[in-house]
């Protein structure tokens, strides 16, 4: 029976894995929800989560206090053989009061999906990673294959895949996969995962073949340039419904990439272990269902976990399999744990009646007109990260002035501000480039706080107590004596100017989707900040860079002047629902941009910049009940050119994670060559307008 309350119940969720996130539900529904990355500006941040707990809380206007319930995920932090990932005590340690129950991995990202999705009966499926450990995990371990053995193994097995039913209300485990944890350090570019998980594997050969794992889902997007019959390799043993990984493969595979130019410089080879990779991990996920489908058949399937992030995996499964409906969670890392953590309190602990979901995946708090125009007003007398490339510039010209410093005088040096980002400057033929991300392998380093490092351009006499205190430290230590013994430090920071950038120049429009639209036909590249942004990876209206996508340099001119990434980078479309299938060989609606379909052959090259080597693309389809400001603005892009998809990709750059703030917005358009920056309806220009 429902509590009656005469104020509203409110439960906390709270996920401590890497993607950390909080979320707080009002009375069953989601009132705001945020990941830690968007606050921190730190890519994939987790760990401790008193900034996403306080950030919800801020934006409903409540405190700790007026919790009924808190419920977390916390497994990382408690391995029994030791990981702290909290660094500190957490906001609600001090509040005795406050109830906390935990709940164990793969169960919270399945609550993610019971609470968002649109069905009443449905079968659900986890695949990621690594989850819980077999002793923390709180859902029915009957149906583990192995579950004697597993219980009695001295080291940790971690959840794989869990596979449930949902009808009348009750979750039913059907059956649980566990994999070894640890296995696999002695293989090159081994992924920190379980041995036999799809999702492990896929972050492994990610490492391989891009030199680092920010961002595995590149692999999807490499795959359809590869050649089909070069990888030939059997990754995946299926076995008695299970899936188990086999590494020996590996020892075929001994060319890493370490960084982007060594991709660039064998890119065949790499995007054809891509496509065979690619090939593999569908041929298993396929079998998995199958299986999974005969021990408990419906037609309508949940998936979550990071694995569901596979958007060409995706599309077969709904083609190859008897599933006719599929909802696939759209925070389905990790990210999206706090939610099913709240939902988990909501129903189950709780025992409140499920309330179905609007289909929303915009969480964030908004920023009102007063927000906007302080923020614009601001920019240009305050020091951010926009900023930092050119004073780094010029920083190093006198650095490199001066006959102590030989070894820079050539070379690559990188500069990490932490909370900003990661630059580096390449010193070649007495001339220095300054890149927002890293092109290669650098001889040496040097590592300040982003905070310290404006503290020091206002200041520079403080960079010799920052060296003193470790505060900025140098990777090659010869160079950090050569520079406090023989450098006088203050007289070069002297010479550093305060860099100015001109006030923006900005206009309040009172139609706003019209004047976008004229700027998008014109050919402009807009920044497009909406309302609350979106929870997880996808920007689908809220915090998006936007194009007209018959402009054929777009995908070009964004991938490199704009996100500064590798340029076989796909573009999504976004389209009107009511239009997908003119462009579009597809046959459901797609609103979060996790499904891969045919663009019509009539339209690939009248489309090109969102059309993938395969002739493939992942479309988001708009529809205005949760989304109006953006459908209104492709309506209005119909109405001006005829056409009704726009290309939408994240208002972020490579390694960065989606703005939050309109302050954010607005340091990203400076650093970037964006032609105008929308927020909410103002249009920034970086130049004096007419
Ligand atoms: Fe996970």
């Amino acid at each position: 029976m429902a509590l009656k309350a005469l104020k509203p119940i409110y439960v906390l969720g709270t996920a401590t894995s890497h993607d950390g996130s909080a979320c707080l539900l009002k009375d069953g529904k989601i009132a705001f929800a945020i990941e830690k990355e968007r606050i921190t500006r730190k890519k994939h941040d987790g760990g401790n989560d008193n900034l996403a707990i306080q950030y919800c809380l801020d934006a409903e206007g409540i405190s700790l206090d007026d919790i009924t319930l808190i419920v977390q995920n916390d497994n990382f932090s408690d391995f029994k053989y030791g990981n702290d990932y909290l660094g500190g005590e957490r906001l609600f340690a001090v509040h005795a009061h406050s109830k906390i129950e935990t709940i164990s991995h793969h169960l919270a990202h399945a609550y993610s999906a019971i609470g968002t999705c649109p069905f009443d009966d449905f079968n659900l499926l986890v695949i990621d990673g690594c989850g819980s450990p077999f002793d923390q995990c709180i859902d029915n371990l009957g149906a583990v294959p192995d579950r004697n053995k597993i219980a009695a193994a001295p080291h940790l097995f971690c959840e794989k895949d869990s596979f449930y039913s949902y009808a009348n209300g009750q979750l039913k485990t059907i059956m649980k996969d566990f994999s070894p944890y640890g296995y696999l350090h002695q293989y090159p570019n081994y992924p920190n995962s379980t041995k036999d998980s799809i999702g492990g594997l896929y972050a492994g050969v990610s490492i391989y073949c891009f030199g680092d794992h920010a961002d595995p889902g590149k692999l999807m997007g490499l795959a359809p340039f590869g050649k089909p019959n070069v990888f030939n390799e059997k990754i995946f043993d299926l076995d008695d419904g299970r899936v188990f990984v086999n590494y020996d493969w590996i020892k075929n595979y001994q060319q890493p990439a370490r960084n982007y130019e060594e991709f660039k410089q064998k890119f065949q080879y790499f995007a054809d272990i891509a496509y065979g990779v690619q090939k593999e991990i569908e041929r298993a996920l396929l079998y998995l269902i199958e299986h999974r489908l005969a021990l408990h058949s419906s037609e309508n399937l949940c998936y979550a976990g990071g694995t569901a992030l596979n958007a060409v995996a995706n599309s077969r499964i709904l083609k190859e399999t008897s599933i006719e409906n599929i909802y696939i969670e759209p925070a389905a890392g990790d990210n999206g744990l706090a939610l099913g953590c709240a939902y988990y309190g909501w129903l189950e602990i709780l025992k409140q009646p499920r309330i179905k979901h609007s289909g929303s995946t915009c969480f964030g708090a908004r920023y009102n007109s007063k927000a906007v125009e302080n923020a614009i007003l601001n920019i240009s007398s305050k020091l951010t990260p926009a900023l930092v490339a050119p004073c780094i510039h010029q920083l190093f010209y006198y650095l490199n002035s001066d006959k102590y410093f030989d070894q820079l005088k050539e070379g690559l040096i990188q500069f990490n501000l932490n909370k900003v980002g990661v630059y580096q400057l390449l010193a070649k033929g007495g001339k220095i480039t300054c890149y927002p991300q890293v092109i290669a392998e650098p001889q040496s380093s040097i590592t300040i706080d982003g905070v310290d490092f404006y503290r020091f351009l206002e200041n520079p006499q403080l960079a010799e107590e920052f060296l003193l205190t470790g505060q900025m430290k140098f990777s090659n230590p010869a160079g950090l004596k050569l520079l406090t013994e023989n450098f006088d430090l203050s007289e070069i920071f002297k010479q550093l100017s305060k860099p100015k950038i001109p006030p923006s120049r900005y206009q309040k429009s009172e139609f706003i989707a019209k004047d976008v639209a004229q700027l998008l036909a014109s050919g402009k590249i807009i920044g497009w900040f909406q309302g609350g942004c979106e929870f997880g990876p996808r920007a689908l209206g809220r915090r998006s860079i936007l194009a007209d996508p018959r402009n054929k340099q777009a995908k070009s001119f964004i991938n490199s002047r704009i996100k500064f990434r590798e340029d076989f980078r796909p573009f999504a479309p976004s389209v009107l629902k009511e239009d997908m299938s003119i462009y579009f060989d597809i046959q459901r609606e797609s609103p979060y941009m996790i499904l891969v379909d045919q663009v019509r052959p009539e339209w690939q090259d009248k489309i090109s910049s969102v059309v993938h080597a395969d002739k493939s693309c992942r479309v988001q389809t708009v529809t205005p009940d949760w989304n109006k400001a953006y459908y209104d603005l492709i309506t209005q892009f119909k109405q001006q050119t005829g056409m009704s998809v726009l290309l939408n990709t994240s208002l972020n750059r490579k390694g960065m994670p989606i703005v939050e703030t309109p302050e954010d917005a607005l340091s990203f358009f400076y650093e970037c060559e964006l032609d105008c920056m929308v927020i909410e309806n103002y249009i920034v220009y970086k130049s004096v307008i007419g």
